[in-house]
């Protein structure tokens, strides 16, 4: 059984290909390397001894999508694609939309014309927005997202959950994502951002590999127990993890169903650098910065509906998260 992934040269999509064929599933990538490299999926080969058929596309480009789609015939559809620089999508708002939209568009329709039924979704805890109270479960109400970014993953669980009312066959899991950090515990994959990263993790490794000089904590007066912002870290192979046990529900019901994948738990910016040090035995100097604009003081799930319905949990502690964080970028200080 095929399953057809977007954007899986990238960072999650990476991960997830590695899991899904260990489970046994055929995996097909579609990538336009905007913001990857074709060196991730050939480690995913590596690792799990299975061909991963790699075809170089955008996703908006319709008529190379029908012919990915006749070639591979596809079970379901994971959708990783997508731009995700918070801060780029500010300055740069139609881009964002154009891309994230569009693709999303297109893909639904090639699933629709192919008869593939099966659509889950890259969503964020970003579509929660300011409004909701922690921790979120995902009945906690959506909106009020504070960057172009956000609103472009809510509005695509909009179309995708319409797409699944207008077709009872379909089934739409919609998976919002936490804070994903770590990396595969081989360190032959992991998180490559392009620049200066814009997330702590990675920050954090560049500045403990030398890339950096430090790092600047953006705010130290939250109302937080150390005063710096806390989020709910979670480890990419239980996020990889949880995309399988997705499919599986994708595969037997019908709807549209979201879940959060997090680990439940809040941690500090201060508390990531304190534990990375710790794990990895580097120091990480630090200076306190000014809050950066549109950060929310404390994001964190409730992931109980996940665990009843899927049998899914995030198993991977705060230290796993750091020292494969770390084997990824010491053994990879350029990334790929
Ligand atoms: N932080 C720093 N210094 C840095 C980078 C981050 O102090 O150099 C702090 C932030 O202020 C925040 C925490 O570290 O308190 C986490 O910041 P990230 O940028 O790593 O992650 P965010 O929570 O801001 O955003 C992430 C994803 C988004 C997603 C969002 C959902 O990057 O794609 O979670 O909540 F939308």
């Amino acid at each position: 059984m095929t399953i057809l992934l977007t954007g899986a040269a990238g960072y999650i999509g990476s991960h997830t290909a590695v899991a899904l064929a260990e489970a046994g599933y055929d995996v097909a990538i579609v990538d336009d390397f905007s913001n990857s490299s074709s060196e991730a999926v050939r480690r995913c080969e590596e690792l799990t001894g299975r061909k991963m058929p790699l075809y170089e596309a955008d996703v908006a480009d319709k008529a190379a999508m029908e012919k990915i789609f006749a070639e591979t015939k596809p079970e379901a559809v994971m959708h990783f694609a997508g731009f995700k620089a918070v801060g780029e999508s500010v300055a740069k708002p139609l881009k964002y939309y154009r891309n994230n939209l569009d693709t999303t568009l297109t893909l639904l329709e090639c699933m629709a014309e192919a008869g593939c039924k099966r659509f889950i979704f890259s969503s964020s805890a970003t579509v929660y927005g300011a409004k909701a109270a922690v921790p979120y479960t995902e009945d906690s109400e959506t909106g009020g997202c504070t960057n172009p970014y956000g609103w472009t993953k809510f509005m695509i669980e909009q179309i995708a959950a319409g797409a699944a009312v207008a077709d009872p066959d379909m089934s739409v899991v919609l998976l919002r994502y936490f804070n994903p950090v770590g990396a595969h515990a081989s360190g032959r994959i992991g998180e490559n951002p392009s620049g200066i990263p814009n997330n702590l993790m990675p920050y954090i490794t560049q500045v403990a590999v030398g890339r950096l000089p430090h790092l600047n904590v953006f705010g130290n007066d939250y109302d937080t127990p150390d005063g710096t912002g806390v989020r709910d870290y979670i480890h990419v192979v239980d996020l990889a993890a949880g995309h399988v046990k997705a499919l599986e529900y994708a595969l037997g019901h019908t709807g549209t169903e979201i879940f959060n994948l997090g680990t439940g738990h809040g941690v500090s910016v201060l508390e990531l650098v304190h534990a990375f040090e710790k794990a990895t035995g580097v120091k990480v100097p630090y200076e306190i910065a000014p809050r950066r604009p549109g950060d929310l003081a404390s994001v964190y799930a409730d992931c109980s509906k996940a665990e009843r319905v899927l049998g899914w949990k995030a198993v991977k502690s705060v230290e796993d998260m750091c020292a494969d964080s770390w084997r990824w970028q010491s053994s990879n200080p350029n990334g790929y």
